[in-house]
């Protein structure tokens, strides 16, 4: 092509980027490669291929890791756990900046292998994954060092099995890897089977680091090696991020392991167009969101709401925009989309895009390679909100989209999913945007941006797109627990009638609580509740099932208390405890009466309720949000939201305490709870009945049904309209809690009865603060 010809005809060259270098490291170090563990690289045992997807090369075999090998890593990241553990955060800093120093040294390796494995853009691999690897190492050297001075009274968890989808190979391992390191923890990590070559390439960088032995150690595989991780008795945390059916089925898998688990799933996420967007920014905008990485981002933009006033031209331009999309070989430099990951994937999406009979798809006029495994930009319009397309996940580089009138039919949209990882809003009327983000069920909102990523910001989402955060200090935390040591709570059982009984003249049976009302239960049975001595205190209803489902749908109607001030609860939170207070004499003597406490203790857990309920108030309008140091021109605010309704099961050694302890920090942070009280010494949560009607806590804010956890755990644990599930009784054993919650994926907090010290005050309430909220990062850019 001639100088001229370029002129005239404007098009790119081809500037392909040597894939040279990347070979020679898989020739050199393979191309058959085994486990790195305990800091050597094992032989190469039974092997599969991995292959470069834009062109099906067999790249390197891969070893298919065992039960044995699992167990071998977990078993040096074990040894490795002590020593690691105990140095000093200066020391592990230095380890993990000279992580970051050697990412970067080998950047552009790192990028090539990328590409050549993954299929995505050299540009994408160079430009994102990469850099915001390094950055996520750089970030947690920084926490490496302060955090022991930061969060004092925390301990790292010990050994981490981590597991890792091919979306963003090495960015989801430094993600895992960096905070886990920097908390002290050691880790056990499994890329996903079609991109295991950067994480080999890592293993390689930290023996260069001199990273002592043990303390990262990768095992290749399958979801077979996969699932041999989640159930490894040696593992403390599971952290994974992959599909919503894979999620739920470790979620399951890890019931009643005591293990830590966090989640990041699939999503469906609204990017929201309204009539007075800058329109070709939010037409560049949705390029990156849903053609970035070909589409196989779980926050991609998949879902277009476009005010209908303004939808046939957005349509028209963005098709135009589609046309002129470059797609192609993944090593060259000027191309916008490269290859799918693997053929199973470009056969998944190609089976739900064809099999869509609603609507018009339009594919982009853009040539695609004869062979790899290619996929045009597609576009499909009118469908209707229940169209499988609209609600299921595509991964790959569909958008669909539809159209809506007002502000608030946009939300109702928008929300409109079993998802909620993130979610965009393009608008001029920052009023507008700032308006809507708080009301996008989603744990990420940009607002005219999208796929903004940093260290410092914390990700991850709400309802089936999994829970817990990565990235800034929330990240951090879920690395790490408390040193306070926990109390064994014995399931204690209600007294016995005794032979000779002593009865009141006045009968006293207490319903259950729903909606602010006291019910007769269900089940129209109740039971006596005696005093160790034997005297007859009252009855109360035996709660069932449909008590649960009641009581969650009452909590469901109180959703405004979520958008009630920190000030208004934090009054309403004081007059509780005033209210309380007033009546102190009465609940001392109704402690005293059911469990056959002295009065001092009785009136010590009376005293420790009012404290609690002053201490809950006093956070209800300061959890603040920050504001994160993100590198771009904005910002990054975090935001505090409640989780929603919160299904809690009380202990039964402080009957009164453990009630409050688990209400006044829902309350506080904007939740509704549906609360089963102690089984065996319930009357003190019924007796609150009263103090709740008199304090001003709007109706259904706090729901109580008294009866036996061990036939409420389930359905309460299971209900699909709970958002999160506390289990504090020995009656509610967490293995069923946490099976019933793999239901929508709540998150859950159950503890078989091994519970904080429900008298200590230091650093209590802030744990219980922090599990009743979910942090929203909401990014917004500055400037014209
Ligand atoms: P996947 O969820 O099966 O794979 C993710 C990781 O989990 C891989 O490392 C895999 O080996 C491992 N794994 C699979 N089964 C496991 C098990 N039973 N126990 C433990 N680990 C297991 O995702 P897959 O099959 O690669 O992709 C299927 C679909 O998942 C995609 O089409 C997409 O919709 C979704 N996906 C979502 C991602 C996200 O970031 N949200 C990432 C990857 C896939």
């Amino acid at each position: 092509m001639t100088t001229r010809e370029i002129f005239e005809t404007m098009d790119y060259g081809p500037a392909p980027e040597s894939a040279a270098e990347a070979l020679a490291w898989i020739a050199a170090k393979g191309p058959g490669f085994g486990h790195f563990i305990d800091g050597t690289f094992t032989a190469p045992g039974t092997t599969f291929a991995t292959r470069n997807p834009a062109n099906g090369s067999e790249l390197a075999q891969i070893t298919q890791g065992t039960a044995d090998d699992v167990d071998a890593a977990v078993k040096a990241a074990q040894a490795a756990f002590p020593k690691w553990s105990r140095l000093s955060g200066h020391r592990r800093a230095q380890y993990l900046y000279a992580i970051a120093r050697l990412l970067q040294k080998h950047s552009r390796l790192f990028a090539v292998l990328e590409t050549l494995d993954n299929g995505k853009p050299i540009r994408e691999a160079r430009d994102i994954d990469i850099p915001l690897a390094q950055r996520h190492f750089y970030y947690h050297a920084g926490l490496a060092q302060i955090v022991a001075e930061e969060l004092p009274g925390h301990a790292p968890l010990g050994v981490c099995g981590q597991i890792i989808p091919w979306n963003f190979p090495l960015l989801m391992l430094s993600w895992k890897i960096a905070p886990a390191l920097a908390a002290g923890n050691t880790v056990v990590l499994k890329p996903a089977e079609y991109t295991s070559l950067t994480a080999l390439l890592f293993a390689d960088i930290c023996a260069q680091a001199g990273l002592p032995n043990g303390v990262v150690n990768i095992v290749t595989g399958d979801g077979d090696t996969g699932a041999a991780i989640t159930t490894h008795p040696g593992i403390a945390k599971i952290a994974f991020t992959g599909s919503t059916d894979v999620g739920r089925r470790i979620r399951r898998a890890t019931a009643g392991q005591s293990k830590a688990l966090t989640l990041e799933l699939g999503g469906k996420s609204p990017y929201i167009v309204f009539d007075d967007a800058d329109i070709d920014s939010a037409i560049e905008g949705l390029v990156d969101a849903i053609w970035f990485n070909q589409g196989q981002v779980c926050c991609a933009g998949s879902r277009l709401l476009v005010q209908e006033n303004i939808a046939d031209d957005f349509h028209t331009r963005l098709k135009a925009r589609m046309d002129k999309l470059r797609i192609g070989d993944p090593l060259d430099k000027s191309i916008d989309m490269g290859a799918l990951v693997d053929p199973i994937q470009h056969a998944a999406i190609t089976r739900l895009v064809d099999a869509n009979t609603e609507g018009q798809t339009y594919r982009a006029a853009t040539p695609l390679p004869s062979t790899g495994c290619f996929y045009p930009p597609t576009l499909i319009t009118g469908l209707s909100p229940a169209a499988a397309l609209m609600q299921e996940e595509i991964f790959g580089p569909v958008l669909v989209s539809t159209t809506f009138r007002t502000p608030s039919e946009a939300v109702e949209i928008a929300n409109n999913t079993r998802y909620g990882l993130a979610a965009t809003v393009w608008t001029e009327n920052l009023n507008l945007a700032l308006d809507i983000a708080p009301k996008l069920v989603a744990g990420v909102v940009w607002v005219n941006a999208t796929n903004l990523f940093d260290a410092a910001a914390p990700f991850g989402g709400v309802r089936e797109s999994g829970f817990g955060r990565e990235g800034g200090w929330e990240g951090l935390l879920a690395y790490l627990k408390p040193t306070a040591k926990t109390l064994q709570s014995k399931p204690a059982a209600p007294h016995a009638a005794p032979k000779q009984a002593d009865i009141p003249a006045i009968d006293r049976t207490a319903k259950i609580y729903v909606g602010g009302k006291q019910a007769r239960p269900d089940s129209g049975y109740s039971r006596a509740i005696w005093s160790p001595k034997g005297k007859l205190l009252g009855h109360v209803g035996i709660g069932s099932r449909k008590d649960i489902r009641n009581a969650v749908e009452a909590a469901r109607g109180a959703a405004s208390w979520a958008r009630t001030t920190g000030h208004l609860r934090a009054q309403i939170l004081f007059y509780l405890a005033e209210n309380l207070s007033a009546r102190a004499d009465e609940f001392s003597a109704r402690l005293r009466d059911m469990t056959g406490a002295n009065s001092k203790m009785a009136a010590a857990e009376v005293a420790a309720s009012i404290d609690r309920l002053f201490t809950c108030a006093a956070w209800a309008d300061k959890m603040d949000g920050v504001a994160k140091s993100v590198p771009i021109r904005g910002v990054a605010l975090a935001m505090n939201e409640p989780v929603g309704v919160i299904g809690a099961i009380a202990p039964d050694d402080v009957p009164l305490l453990g009630a409050i302890s688990l209400i006044a920090p829902a309350i506080a942070m904007g939740n509704r709870m549906v609360l089963v009280p102690s089984h065996a010494a319930p009357l003190s949560a019924t007796d609150l009945y009263q103090v709740l009607d008199t304090s001003d806590v709007p109706s259904g804010v706090v729901n109580i049904v008294t009866g036996d956890p061990v036939e409420l755990a389930g359905p309460l644990a299971g209900h699909m309209d709970v958002d999160a599930v506390w289990g504090f009784s020995p009656r509610a054993p967490a293995q069923l809690i946490e099976d019933a919650s793999a239901s929508n994926l709540k998150r859950t907090w159950a503890t078989d009865g091994a519970n904080p010290d429900w008298f200590a005050t230091e650093g209590q309430t802030k744990r219980f603060l922090r599990a009743a909220t979910a942090v929203k990062t909401i990014w917004v850019p500055y400037g014209e």
